[in-house]
């Protein structure tokens, strides 16, 4: 498919392929190979157009993480007193010196930068791949991914000026590689061997629908009536359809009017075009789940991107653009919830803790971010994965300024197998979860010793229900599975406790996990049964046990629980 890509004989005007100037140049991220799937194709054709992102060095980007964890931490005096769109910019802006510098050294190669983000640590810049190697030192080459026949542009290291590393964080794409299957929700198939057991009350059903959900979680069904909004991305050109939303919320909630819809905002491209049959499994799951358990809650769709475009559908950008979206606004969505991920391993170092401090930034505007743990086990984003020789992490998951959700099933509920959990190979374990996860090393001893890494963040902070949810889309319907069904499940009562919270004075839940190692954890249901997949090779992934477990965190969701944790 290198058609995906903005290619061959066109120059853009300015954009020339003569260099001016040279700076001597230090290598500033590398990769010794393409992560497992990709493979080298070819040299990229001199000519081809790049749109490259540029992201600054924030002035003060460890002052996001302590003002983070001083309004997310519930002994803290400043406990829910979030902070403004312009404080949280203030700390994420270059200062002068860096933009001035940088701005300097792109000028100097007749190269132009348009801003992408409010805080301006984030810029574009479109170039020749012939320029981009010259002025990055690079060697920009197409690799395919053998699997997908999917095909990318980057390259296995890069270089920057020398007297630019302290202005320059990083540059993407370049090391940090794509999702290698084309949609990319964290979506998966359990095997027939799973079957249910001891199931109850509305929930002995093959298909999962929002009554079984209020019945095991006792979510309430009184609607929201301050304001509240859940902010749901959508990539890969997952598109809802408002027909088969009306026709889940006439069958499973005729309380609720059945012409209610989403608010959709579009960003690179996105869409959301109505009346094409959509088969988007993904979104349709997103809208159905969040708008028919999250009642009378604002569901915002933030459509990100159309693949079908040149440079369409690149992960990485979407999240930082959906992220910057988010931090633009002067009242945020209070929830975000997605369901998408990648293997941790995709993305370069600096790019996951670029897009983590983002989190922490809407953090610290009081937004809880919430993305699913993954559907491979222990094995990275996707089951089977025969590639694994250590045990694969995903991706943003492992960040510790957001809350990862992990899959159940059955009735009491156990761990689901596809339920993606373990340690992070980037960010270490935060003191918030400190405790709980050196119980659960403990509780491991020699098991699995040396394919994962014991200090790293622990994921899933929690989990909630992700098996044969009734799911209406293109003339199909469920049972779908996956921890893209837990997520919203998990935000949708996130949002409705916001609500009460609002109405009663209160500020809203913010970063949640702060909140959830300490006091929330007795208001959720430890899972102590099950395990999660193996990398094939290995017989046992993780176990779920007593407490913080890599398979479902801390526990599934009890409303009434968690409303009187909140003292409300
Ligand atoms: C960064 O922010 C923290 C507060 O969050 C503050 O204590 C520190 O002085 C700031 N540093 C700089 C260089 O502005
Ligand atoms: C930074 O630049 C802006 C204009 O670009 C200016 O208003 C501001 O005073 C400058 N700040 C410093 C500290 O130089
Ligand atoms: C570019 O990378 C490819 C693949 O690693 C390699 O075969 C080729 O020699 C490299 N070219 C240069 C100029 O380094
Ligand atoms: C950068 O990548 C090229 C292949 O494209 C390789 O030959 C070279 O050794 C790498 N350099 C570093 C510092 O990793
Ligand atoms: C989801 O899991 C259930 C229970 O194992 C299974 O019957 C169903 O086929 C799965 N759904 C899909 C789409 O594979
Ligand atoms: C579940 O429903 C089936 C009929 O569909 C019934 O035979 C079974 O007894 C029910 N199980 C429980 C635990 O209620
Ligand atoms: C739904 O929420 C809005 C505020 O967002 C409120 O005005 C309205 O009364 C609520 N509807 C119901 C039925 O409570
Ligand atoms: C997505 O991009 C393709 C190719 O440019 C275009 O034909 C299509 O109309 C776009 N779809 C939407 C819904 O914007
Ligand atoms: C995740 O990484 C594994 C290698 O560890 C690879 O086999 C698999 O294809 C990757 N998944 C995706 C979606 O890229
Ligand atoms: C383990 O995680 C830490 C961060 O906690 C990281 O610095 C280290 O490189 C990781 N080790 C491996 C082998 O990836
Ligand atoms: C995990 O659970 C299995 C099945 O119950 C058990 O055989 C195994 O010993 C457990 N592993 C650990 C480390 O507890
Ligand atoms: C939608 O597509 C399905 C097959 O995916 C087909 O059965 C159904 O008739 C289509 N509906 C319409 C309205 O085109």
């Amino acid at each position: 498919m290198l058609s995906s890509f903005l290619v061959l004989g066109l120059i853009l005007p300015g954009l020339s392929s003569g260099m001016s100037t040279r700076r001597s140049l230090q290598v500033h991220e590398t990769r010794g190979d393409p992560p497992s799937g990709f493979t080298f194709t070819g040299a990229a054709a001199p000519n081809t157009v790049l749109t490259l992102r540029f992201a600054l060095k924030q002035s003060n980007s460890s002052g996001i993480i302590d003002a983070l964890y001083d309004v997310s931490t519930p002994s803290s005096d400043n406990y829910g007193m979030y902070l403004s769109k312009e404080a949280v910019q203030a700390y994420m802006a270059p200062t002068n010196k860096t933009s001035t510098a940088v701005n300097a050294w792109l000028s100097e190669n007749d190269l132009q930068a348009t801003s992408l983000s409010g805080a301006g640590d984030w810029l574009s810049v479109q170039m020749l791949v012939s320029t981009a190697n010259d002025l990055l030192g690079a060697n920009f080459s197409v690799f395919t991914n053998s699997a997908t026949g999917q095909q990318a542009i980057r390259t296995l290291n890069y270089s920057i000026p020398s007297d630019l590393t302290d202005h320059l964080d990083l540059v993407h794409p370049t090391v940090s590689f794509p999702n290698s299957v084309a949609s990319a929700p964290v979506i998966e198939f359990l095997p027939s061997q799973l079957t249910k057991r001891d199931d109850t009350g509305p929930c002995n059903v093959s298909l999962i629908t929002p009554e079984c959900l209020q019945w095991l979680y006792e979510i309430p069904t009184t609607p929201a009536s301050h304001g509240i909004e859940l902010a749901v991305p959508g990539y890969s050109n997952e598109w809802p359809q408002e027909a088969y939303l009306k026709t889940f919320l006439e069958r499973y909630r005729p309380d609720i009017d059945a012409d209610t819809t989403w608010d959709l905002v579009t960003l690179d491209g996105g869409s959301d075009p109505q009346g094409s049959n959509s088969t988007s499994v993904e979104g349709n799951l997103d809208m159905q789940w969040t708008i028919g358990l999250a009642t009378n809650v604002t569901v915002r769709l933030i459509s990100v991107s159309n693949i079908s475009i040149p440079t369409g559908d690149e992960f990485a950008e979407s999240l930082i653009d959906t992220a910057s979206y988010m931090l633009d606004l002067d009242d945020p969505p209070q929830v975000m919830s997605t369901s998408y991920g990648v293997n941790e391993s995709q993305v370069s170092e600096k790019l996951a803790l670029s897009l983590c401090n983002s989190y922490a930034a809407l953090g610290a505007r009081g937004v809880s971010v919430l993305f699913g743990s993954g559907d491979g086990g222990v094995a990275g984003i996707q089951y089977p994965d025969e590639d694994c020789t250590t045990f694969n992490p995903t991706f943003p998951s492992g960040c510790p300024y957001l809350t990862s959700v992990g899959g159940t099933y059955l009735v009491p509920e156990a761990a689901a197998k596809f339920s993606s959990g373990g340690f992070s190979n980037v960010f270490e374990r935060p003191s918030y979860q400190e405790s709980a996860v050196s119980s659960y090393v403990d509780f491991l001893g020699s098991t699995n010793q040396g394919l994962y890494n014991a200090s790293g963040r622990a994921f899933p902070d929690v989990a909630a229900y992700s098996v044969a949810f009734d799911v209406i889309y293109g003339g199909a319907e469920g049972p779908i599975n996956g921890t893209s069904c837990a997520t919203p499940t998990f935000a949708n009562i996130i949002s409705l406790l916001n609500d009460e919270l609002v109405a009663a004075g209160r500020p809203v839940l913010g970063f949640l996990n702060p909140w959830l190692y300490s006091t929330g954890v007795d208001a959720l249901t430890d899972i102590t049964v099950g395990d999660n997949y193996a990398c094939s090779g290995f017989t046992t992934g993780f176990n779920a046990t007593v407490g913080w477990d890599a398979v479902t965190g801390l526990g599934s969701p009890n409303y009434p629980k968690l409303k009187a944790a909140l003292g409300l």
